[in-house]
C-alpha cells in the first residue's frame, strides 16, 4: 500500500507534535513497540516533527562520535522502515538547526542549576554509564537542550516514554519562567489593535466593555461570553484569538507554549532475556535483522528455569517468552501457550514458533520499505534536507519572537 501520494491533512493541522531519538545504534523492536509505532500512528493525526538528536548523543558519546556519524542516516532508514512517511511528517537533523543552541543559551540564563541537578535521569545515567565521564556541563544541561528542542517548535504534544516525563516537566517550567520574565510578545499593543479592528466597531466596543468589567470585578460571565465570541469569530486566526484572550485577561500572549507529555501506553517489549531491551545488553532484535538471526535468537531465548526437562511443567510468569506472547499473540495463541506450559503439553520450542512467525511477519514489510533507501541512500538525505528546511522555518519564526521578547532586536 502506498500512502505517500495521497493528499495529506497533517501539514495543515496546527497542533504540533515533537519528538527525537538519539542516533547511538541500530533501532530494535523495543524502540519500535515502545515509541516508533506510536510516532507512525500520530503522523496521520497531527502535524508531527521528528528529529535525529545528534547533539544529545554527543552529551554521552563525545569521545566516540564515529558511532553517531554511522547511525544518523541508518536511524532514519529504520524510521522509514517502521512506516514514517515523509509526505506525512517532518524529519530532520538537530545539528543543522543552530537555533536550537541559541534558544538553549537564552533559556540557560534564567534556569537555576538546581532544576537540572534534580532531574532524576542526571544521577541515574551517571550511575548506569560508569565507564563514561558524565560530570560535564553538557550532560547537566542536556534536559534544557531538550526543552529548547520542544519549545522552539511550540509543540503541544511530546510523545515520550515514562523515563522522559521529568524532561517535559522541566520544559514546562522553562516556558513558564520565560513567559513570566519576558512576558508578552513585542508590539503586543499594536497587534491587539489590529485584531480588534477585525471585530468590527460594535464587536470591539462590546469586547472592551466586558474586558473592563472582567478586570474590575472578575465577572466570569463576561469572561466566558467574550471567549466564546472570540473563539467563534470567523475572521480571526489562532494567534489572533490567543492574543485577544491574553489581552482580555491581562496576561499578554505567551511567547513560548507549555507542552504536554504524550505518554506512550505502548506495549512494552522486554529483551530476549527479560531485562530491558538494549543493544548493549546483547538481548535485542533489530528493526532490520535477517531472518536466520531472528530465528536463532528466539530459539535460544531463556525460558522458565524450572522447566528443565520437556516433561516439567512451567510458569509463563517466569518466562521472557511469555512477554513476547503478550505483545505478539492473540488471545487464542496466548491461551494455548499458557495451558501448554502449565501442563507440559508443549515444549518450549513449540511455544516459541508462533513468536518467530509473528516477528518475521512484522519485519517483512519493514524490510520492503527500507529496501529502496538502502540501495539509494541519497533519497534519505533528500528527505532530511527537505524536512530540515521545513523545521528551520518554524524555528526561525519562534526565535524572532524570542529575541524581540527579550529585547535583543537592536
Ligand atoms: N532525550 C530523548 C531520549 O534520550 C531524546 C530527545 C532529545 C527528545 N530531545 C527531545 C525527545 C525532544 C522528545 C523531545 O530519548
Ligand atoms: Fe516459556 Fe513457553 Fe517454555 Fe512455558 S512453554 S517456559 S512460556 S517458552
Amino acid at each position: 500500500m502506498s500512502v505517500s501520494d495521497t493528499p495529506t491533512p497533517s501539514h495543515t493541522q496546527t497542533e504540533r507534535v515533537l519528538s527525537g531519538m538519539r542516533p547511538t545504534g541500530a533501532l530494535h523492536l523495543g524502540h519500535y513497540h515502545g515509541a516508533l509505532k506510536n510516532w507512525v500512528r500520530l503522523q496521520d493525526e497531527l502535524n508531527c516533527f521528528y528529529f535525529v538528536a545528534d547533539w544529545h548523543a554527543l552529551t554521552t558519546h563525545y569521545e566516540n562520535r564515529e558511532v553517531i556519524e554511522k547511525n544518523v542516516y541508518e536511524m532514519v532508514i529504520d524510521w522509514l522502515a517502521a512506516g514514517l512517511d515523509p509526505a506525512k511528517c517532518t524529519m530532520f537533523l538537530q545539528s543543522r538547526i543552530p537555533e536550537h543552541a541559541e534558544l538553549f543559551t537564552l533559556l540557560a540564563m534564567g534556569t537555576p542549576i538546581g532544576w537540572l541537578e534534580r532531574v532524576p535521569t542526571y544521577k541515574d545515567q551517571q550511575e548506569k554509564l560508569k565507564d563514561k565521564d558524565l560530570t560535564t556541563y553538557g550532560f547537566l544541561g542536556y534536559p534544557l537542550l531538550q526543552a529548547a528542542d520542544i519549545l522552539i517548535y511550540r509543540a503541544k504534544h511530546v510523545p515520550v516514554g515514562e523515563d522522559q516525563a521529568s524532561h517535559v516537566e522541566l520544559t514546562r517550567e522553562a516556558a513558564r519562567r520565560f513567559n513570566h520574565l519576558y512576558g508578552r510578545e513585542a508590539d503586543f499593543a499594536q497587534r491587539v489593535e489590529a485584531s480588534l479592528e477585525k471585530l468590527g466597531k460594535d464587536g470591539a466596543k462590546r469586547f472592551e466593555k466586558s474586558r473592563k468589567k472582567f478586570q474590575e470585578t472578575g465577572d466570569t460571565k463576561s469572561l466566558e461570553g467574550a471567549m466564546d465570541f472570540i473563539n467563534q469569530h470567523p475572521d480571526l486566526d489562532a494567534a489572533e484569538k490567543e492574543r485577544l484572550q491574553g489581552y482580555f485577561k491581562g496576561t499578554g500572549k505567551a511567547v513560548l507554549v507549555e507542552p504536554q507529555a504524550l505518554l506512550t501506553e505502548a506495549s512494552r517489549l522486554p529483551g530476549l532475556d527479560g531485562a530491558k531491551m538494549s543493544k548493549s545488553y546483547n538481548n535485542a532484535i533489530a528493526i532490520r535483522e535477517d531472518k536466520a538471526s531472528i530465528e536463532q535468537k528466539i530459539k535460544r531465548m531463556p525460558t522458565d528455569p524450572a522447566r528443565i526437562k520437556r516433561t516439567d511443567a512451567g510458569d509463563p510468569a517466569r518466562c521472557p517468552v511469555w512477554q513476547f506472547h503478550k505483545v505478539y499473540s492473540n488471545a487464542e495463541t496466548q491461551a494455548w501457550a499458557d495451558q501448554g506450559c502449565r501442563s507440559a503439553g508443549i515444549g518450549c520450542l513449540d511455544c516459541k514458533q508462533p513468536i518467530i512467525d509473528a516477528v518475521l511477519r512484522e519485519q517483512q514489510p519493514m524490510l520492503e520499505r527500507a529496501e529502496p533507501y538502502v540501495t539509494n541512500p541519497a533519497i534519505v538525505r533528500e528527505i532530511i534536507d527537505a524536512g530540515t528546511d521545513r523545521a528551520r522555518a518554524v524555528a526561525q519564526e519562534t526565535m524572532r519572537d524570542v529575541r524581540a521578547a527579550i529585547g535583543l532586536a537592536y
